[in-house]
């Protein structure tokens, strides 16, 4: 192996710079050539590249975002755009491809392996929607952030006795917003991996918390259950509350990177290297158990995970008294 690209691709997520840094630097070590493609897939296909040393990832373990821009590629779909992609690996001399990215990312990573491309995923999205791993790089920054914002919320919404309703990003995922919801002590949670169920989910919680003296109330909405503003119109109509909606948004995609996710981002970034240095392909980075493993890709695609069970259960006693 002499030479590989690295990109990032879908949503951006903090501590893709600090895993492109241990791409880059790895590979260095291990006396491989490191391309940058920007923009994502479609940065491969359209052969947009920089070079990259040692220098060229100074100072940036700390910046949220990504240096190599990213992008979501419709063309990179098409299996002319995947030929195109095929075509720029060649032209490059590239031995092997690290893509840093959530689900659609590996899709894109699946394609290009099936067309001879070595490729290693890595798993970079605030969601922590990814099947195959415990942990993805972002994650536990969003989480943070979330957290920050939301303490934030609870100042004011105590002076005025208020009750909040704040919508968290995940996707189709409730991972962030259950994590959050523990974090900052939610009245309640709404995650679409639990059926709606406002009466049970959202009066109940606030009527206990209100019959045990409180006066304002934090209900969190993870985006792929329900519209925060919709959650908040209910609960004018059924309780009478005055609550005002907060949806945190594309906040907590930005940042700098917690320690942990420019550690599991350096971490991540080693092991792919190291895979491809061996001359492997089609395979994902995970973290599994508490260790960084890697995985056959289609094999990766196929497992199931939704959110702990144990977790649910913690949420539903603290928001049961
Ligand atoms: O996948 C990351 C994520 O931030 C999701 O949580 C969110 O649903 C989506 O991306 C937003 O996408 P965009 O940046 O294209 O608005």
């Amino acid at each position: 192996v002499k030479r590989i690209g690295v990109l990032t691709s879908g949503g951006d997520a903090p501590g893709m710079n600090a895993c492109i840094r241990a791409v880059v630097r790895s590979a260095l070590g291990r006396g491989i050539e490191c391309v940058g493609i920007r923009r994502g897939w479609s940065g491969l296909i359209n052969g947009d590249i920089m070079p990259m040393d040692s220098a060229s990832v100074s100072r940036i373990i700390n910046r949220g975002g990504t240096m190599l821009y990213t992008a979501r590629s419709d063309e990179f779909r098409t299996e002319a755009g995947q030929q195109r992609a095929v075509n720029t690996c060649k032209l490059l001399g590239l031995d092997g491809v690290v893509a840093i990215g959530g689900d659609g990312t590996f899709r894109g990573a699946q394609e290009l392996s099936k067309r001879g491309i070595a490729v290693v995923g890595i798993p970079g999205t605030i969601d922590e929607d990814i099947v195959c791993t415990d942990y993805t790089i972002g994650f536990d920054t969003a989480a943070n952030t979330a957290v920050e914002c939301i303490d934030r919320l609870r100042d004011t919404m105590q002076s005025h006795e208020r009750c909040s309703v704040v919508e968290v990003m995940g996707r189709h995922a409730g991972y962030l917003a259950l994590y959050v919801a523990m974090a900052v002590g939610a009245t309640a949670v709404l995650v679409p991996e639990v059926p709606y169920d406002f009466e049970h989910q959202v009066v109940e919680k606030i009527r206990r918390a209100r019959l045990g003296g409180k006066t304002n109330f934090m209900i969190v909405v993870a985006e792929g259950a329900a519209s925060g503003i919709a959650v908040g119109d209910e609960i004018r109509r059924e309780l009478g509350l005055d609550p005002r909606v907060t949806i945190l948004g594309h906040i907590q995609r930005g940042g700098s990177p917690t320690a942990h996710d420019r550690v599991m981002a350096t971490r991540m970034g080693v092991e792919a290297v190291r895979v491809l240095a061996e001359g492997r392909s089609s395979r994902v980075i995970c973290y599994r158990d508490g260790r960084i493993i890697d995985m056959d890709i289609d094999e990766g695609l196929r497992m199931q995970k939704t959110l702990d069970p144990e977790e649910l259960a913690v949420m539903e006693t603290m928001t049961g008294v």
